[in-house]
């Protein structure tokens, strides 16, 4: 089973497996978005807002997400895979870099 993640930052869409991180997902068709660190839950370059859909997680660094931020849907995006499709934002310290657009300084 794959499902459709889409990020709202880009407007950019792409078929992630179930068991497939959404990091790698994403790797593995060569696209970009959601900026690429650590691949380990390590860095936090990563991180991402799941604005709507359902997805397994694996513990991840409260250096990184917070309890607050994760009941929100921060998560980073290679400790996550979808079970449905999925919607996102990305809210790591990269995004800068990926939004090129001055919405944020
Ligand atoms: S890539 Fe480093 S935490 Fe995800």
């Amino acid at each position: 089973m794959s499902y459709k993640v889409f990020i709202e930052d880009t407007q950019e869409e792409y078929q992630c497996r179930e068991d497939q991180h959404l990091l790698s997902g994403m790797e593995a068709l060569g696209r970009k978005g959601i900026p690429v660190g650590c691949r380990g839950g390590g860095c936090g370059v990563c991180k991402i807002e799941i604005t709507s859909g359902q997805y397994t997680k694996r513990v991840m660094s409260r250096d990184h997400v917070t309890v607050e931020e994760e009941a929100r849907g921060c998560v980073l995006a290679c400790r996550v895979k979808p079970q449905t499709d999925i919607s996102l934002k990305v809210v790591g310290k990269m995004k800068k870099n990926v939004v090129r657009v001055g919405i944020e300084k």
